[in-house]
């Protein structure tokens, strides 16, 4: 594209003489790299120009140390046009073949409304949102996320729930977690879980409870006598194979030994059962995907948590709340965030960043449009089916929903076996007697199907003639479990393949007729739910849009500016990247379908999986952690496992410098790890000395080194290998946070400058948006001696030989959005990867130059550059914050760089290679013209509290007002540069107040009407 670069696209080396003009000019001139990267020859000239470069390759060479660059091209395709890459795709797409699925385990086909998947799945006004900390310019998603907390709460009847985690296995295990935290006085260390709760729920919750030394214990919760030392429990409801359990009388004796319940529910159902809250529960969590979100082969859906008030400051994940603003009209934001990695790192509750809020913000989206009623309807359509098919199954001679099996949960799965649907082979119980016919026992949408004298294969053979997936529980019992999409005619076509294949006698009406059982009395749910107006108002789709769009204009994305968060990337997240999300072949997957039907997600993975493994130099890579928090704590596992491999079960402690982000402690903690903090200099480079110090007091024991790189400083430390070897001297690992592979990617790669695993966050440098909040995908690469430990599945066999077990519900993670990675490295190809890092680093340097007059930058690496971001300093200011600015910033249209991290008093800005210098101009401006207001006060010449800075954010209403006490003219208020008249965005809410929110916690709708009276 530059001058200066040699395009891949047609590199006219000696080996390859360049194709003729003819043939050239076959291949249609668009190319993707074109769309990606913002500043176009003239603009990056001219802002090289400026640096004082002559060519981008120049600049690079000065930014990044000689001894790390990597001295080849990456092996990687050629870049491409959008259209071609697309069609490509389509090819690999249609290797996928969508059967009807009846698997259940946790996951159900699902109808997405289309006024939902247009405007906020499909629609970057929603999911190129940042995280919401910015709340002023986020009240549209976070009253989304209000909604779907207090939808939470009121289904499972609990009183407090947060704005998502990131799946139901996971969920589960931070309730776990939680348990332990709240209840281990005494002793207590062990946790007992149900044998019929879904079996990467009881895997996940292992692999967690392993690395804390937690013991688990897996049975019959009937027959469980709760010996001592257990500090919790968790059930499943309706359990895996579609039984509802009263569990009443469990949880009376799980309370009256101390112990904590959580149960894992179905949201779905707690529209007609009671709800755990209502029969004892301490906890529950589940997932929120049938609620509208596809099921894409295993995620993204939100999962959700809730529990008692009492317990809410041990709750793990973000909790959104109340407060007011500066005028005390009710204004909502992030609450107690004292609990989370970001603040109390080691000592947090849990490490979650990276949630899974747009997700949650579909789900709330969907009980909003169909209501309490219209859920109910779904509900018990679903329920009534269920009914008719178990019906008809007796009519054919079955016994369905007779009783649950007896797995024996082994943990690995049998490679013999393509996929182990049960996750064991189960024995049969007896029959406790039934619940009327149909079904023996009570259930609400899963049946589990003894075969008598049949096999499981022939009918799992049948079935997939008819293109539908059956759940296989063992050689003689099928699970079937229905949802919202399933008729009529899938009823029927269900009873003749479970009739050899013969139309039955009997018709589903007749069926119909003859049913007049309902959930059994015991279980009714008599309370009411979702009475908030706002789930009563929005049925029309003309009101749900119009309701969709309000929240979006209350909330900047990249769709207004950009978005200049240090060490989050937020750059483009192209359309071409974003259609296939959509794709039935890709959204419409159950993720334990066969392999042999999903043979395009299996070349889209391998080819991804080769990708990375070449972009940061590892051996392999696992695609099954679904956040960086979640890479981080795969990592650490796979390290420990590695130690314990060598007979060094011992080395657990864990070298963090003090810049890191707060989810390296945290995941640290959770991978049973002892955090050792490591200084870092006054450049903002490890301090060798300390790191050397820390490594030999701790040679016996050490496990691993966290880095950063380049640093949260946002420089390139040269002294990274030598880094890496010291750790490796004393036995050590290193973990590299690949947070910042914007840095790198082409340039240098982090297998080769000596460390041994690393996560990439999908949804920074590899275009995943952050929706808002989540979803992300955190993959891991490691090198050739860590491959063996690789992440496990109890349903999917893969991973490596010697598996840490799972750490996430799905085998691939958040599977339906890799193909957004997938495009963009695809269309980008190896030349137009590289030359986005250097452009990303132009673009940083360029800000940073811009600004050191007004700003300085607070750290920089090799030949006096920064990397891919810059730390600005406004510490020497005596009368505005750093906060002031972040404000301020929101007058002029911009959402503020990250705000007094890894440094308190700077903002960090990563303006990523996307932006394009007109972009940057604009932000600078408004720095520059921001500077000026600085001094304005500084000098004396403004009042140093009345003054826009401290004022800011100003809304609508402030400038319309008839009051206007302020010693500065609405117009400088509101408009104080140029391009706002042509475009403005206006704050929601004025300034808003943390403390009182903290204080005063309320984090469901009620508390809206309250605040507004
Ligand atoms: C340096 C760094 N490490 C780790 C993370 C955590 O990643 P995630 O939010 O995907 O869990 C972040 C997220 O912002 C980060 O900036």
């Amino acid at each position: 594209m530059f001058a200066t670069e040699t395009s891949e696209e047609d590199p006219p080396t000696e080996a390859q003489p360049p194709a003729p003009a003819l043939m050239e000019s076959l291949k249609h001139p668009d190319r993707f790299v074109r769309r990606h990267i913002g500043p176009g020859d003239d603009d990056a000239r001219r802002m090289l120009k400026e640096l004082g470069y002559a060519s981008l390759d120049a600049l690079t060479d000065a930014a990044v140390p000689a001894s790390i660059r990597l001295q080849r091209p990456l092996h990687l395709p050629d870049g491409r046009s959008e259209f071609g890459v697309l069609g490509e795709l389509r090819s690999i797409a249609a290797k996928n073949r969508v059967f009807r699925s009846y698997i259940g385990m946790g996951y159900s086909d699902c109808i997405t409304p289309p006024v939902i998947q247009r405007n906020i799945f499909e629609n970057p006004g929603w999911y190129t949102q940042y995280t919401p900390y910015q709340a002023e310019i986020s009240q549209g998603r976070l009253e989304m996320l209000l909604n779907f907390q207090t939808m939470v709460c009121d289904l499972t009847g609990l009183e407090i729930a947060n704005a998502s985690l990131l799946d139901e296995a996971t969920a589960a295990a931070e309730a776990m977690m939680m348990c332990h935290r709240l209840n281990h006085e005494g002793g207590r260390n062990a946790f007992f879980v149900s044998r019929n709760c879904h079996p990467q729920n009881i895997e996940v919750v292992q692999t967690r409870a392993g690395a804390l030394g937690v013991e688990i214990v897996v049975g019959d919760h009937d027959t469980f006598a709760f010996p001592a030392g257990f500090f919790g429990v968790l059930v499943q409801y309706p359990d895996t194979f579609g039984a509802i359990h009263d569990y009443r009388s469990f949880i009376e004796r799980a309370h009256a030994a101390g112990t904590l319940v959580v149960v894992a529910a179905d949201l779905l159902s707690l529209t007609l059962l009671k709800p755990p809250g209502e029969f004892g529960a301490d906890v529950a969590v589940g997932s929120a995907q049938r609620f509208g979100v596809p099921v894409g082969y295993g995620g993204p859906h939100a999962a959700y948590f809730a529990t008692r008030d009492t317990f809410k400051r041990q709750m793990p994940g973000r909790l959104v709340g109340v407060s007011k603003d500066s005028r005390g009209r009710p204004a909502l934001r992030l609450s107690l965030g004292t609990r989370e990695q970001h603040i109390r790192r080691e000592k947090a509750t849990s490490n979650i960043c990276t949630a899974q809020a747009l997700l949650a913000n579909m789900a709330a989206a969907y009980a909003i449009y169909h209501g309490p009623q219209g859920l109910k309807q779904i509900a018990r359509r679903v329920h009534f089916m269920t009914r008719i098919l178990a019906l008809g199954l007796q009519r054919l001679g079955y016994k369905p929903g007779q009783m649950p099996p007896v797995p024996d949960h082994t943990p690995t799965p049998d490679p013999s076996q393509e996929r182990n649907l049960a996750g064991a082979t189960p024995d049969w119980l007896p029959s406790p007697g039934g619940a009327g016919d149909g079904c023996a026992l009570p259930c609400f949408d899963t049946l589990c199907v003894h075969l008598g004298s049949k096999r499981s294969a022939d009918i799992i053979k049948t079935a997939e003639s008819h293109r539908a997936n059956l759940r296989v529980i063992d050689a003689a019992t099928v699970g079937i479990s229905l949802d919202e999409t399933v008729t009529e005619n899938d009823l029927a076509e269900l009873l003749q393949i479970f009739n050899d294949d013969r139309a039955p006698a009997f018709t589903i009406k007749e069926l119909a007729a003859g049913d007049q059982l309902d959930v059994p009395a015991e279980f009714v749910r008599q309370s009411k739910f979702l009475t908030h107006q706002v789930f009563n108002r929005y049925h029309s789709e003309t009101e749900m849009l119009r309701y969709l769009k309000r929240l979006e204009a209350r909330d900047l994305s990249l769709t207004t500016s950009m978005i200049p968060l240090g060490s989050c990337t937020m750059k483009l997240n192209a359309t071409c990247e974003m259609l296939p999300v959509s794709w039935p072949e890709f959204s419409r997957i159950h993720p334990f379908a066969p392999l042999r039907q999903t043979q395009g997600y299996q070349v889209l993975f391998q080819q991804l999986e080769e990708w990375l493994a070449e972009i940061t130099g590892f051996a392999a890579v696992s695609l099954q952690p679904n956040a960086g928090s979640q890479g981080e704590y795969a990592g650490l596992l796979v390290i420990r496992k590695y130690h314990e491999s060598r007979g060094q079960s011992h080395r657990n402690v864990c070298l963090i410098p003090t810049s890191a982000h707060g989810t390296n402690p945290a995941s640290a903690v959770m991978a049973g790890l002892k955090v050792v903090a490591v200084a870092c200099d006054k450049e903002g480079n490890i301090d060798l000395a300390d790191l050397r110090a820390k490594a030999e007091a701790h040679h016996d024991n050490l496990a691993c080194l966290m880095i950063t790189y380049p640093s949260t400083h946002g420089v390139f430390e040269e002294s990274i290998q030598q880094i890496c070897d010291l750790i490796h001297e004393f036995g050590g690992q290193v973990y590299l946070d690949g947070a910042n592979l914007n840095a790198q990617v082409g340039l240098c790669r982090p297998a080769d400058f000596g460390a041994d695993a690393c996560h990439l966050n999908l949804h920074k440098t590899f275009c995943i948006p952050h929706g808002g909040g989540g979803p992300g995908m955190g993959p891991i690469g490691v090198a050739e001696h860590l491959v063996g430990f690789l992440p496990g599945h109890p349903v999917v066999n893969l991973g490596g030989e010697n598996p840490i077990g799972a750490v996430a519900a799905a085998p691939w993670g958040s599977a339906s959005i890799l193909p957004i990675s997938w495009v963009y490295i695809a269309g980008m190809g190896a030349a137009g990867l590289t030359e986005a890092t250097k452009v990303a680093i132009l673009n940083a340097n360029y800000i940073a130059k811009r600004l050191e007059k007004h700003f300085p930058t607070l750290y920089r690496g090799h030949g006096g550059l920064v990397a891919h971001e810059c730390i600005l300093d406004l510490r020497d200011f005596k009368s505005v914050t750093a906060e002031d600015v972040a404000k301020r910033l929101m007058d002029y249209g911009f959402h503020a760089p990250t705000l007094s991290w890894p440094v308190a008093g700077t903002l960090m800005v990563e303006p990523t290679e996307s932006e394009s210098r007109a972009e940057l101009d604009r932000f600078c401006d408004a720095m520059i013209f921001i500077h000026g207001e600085i001094m304005a006060v500084e000098s004396g010449r403004m009042d140093p509290q009345n003054n826009p800075l401290k004022n800011a954010p100003h809304t609508a209403d402030m400038i319309a007002a008839d009051n206007w006490n302020h010693p500065y003219p609405r117009e400088q208020a509101a408009f104080p540069a140029p391009w706002l008249k042509e475009h403005k965005f206006w704050p929601a809410v004025g300034r808003i107040d943390n403390v009182y929110g903290d204080r005063n916690p309320v984090c469901t709708c009620a508390g809206m009407e309250a605040y507004s009276a």
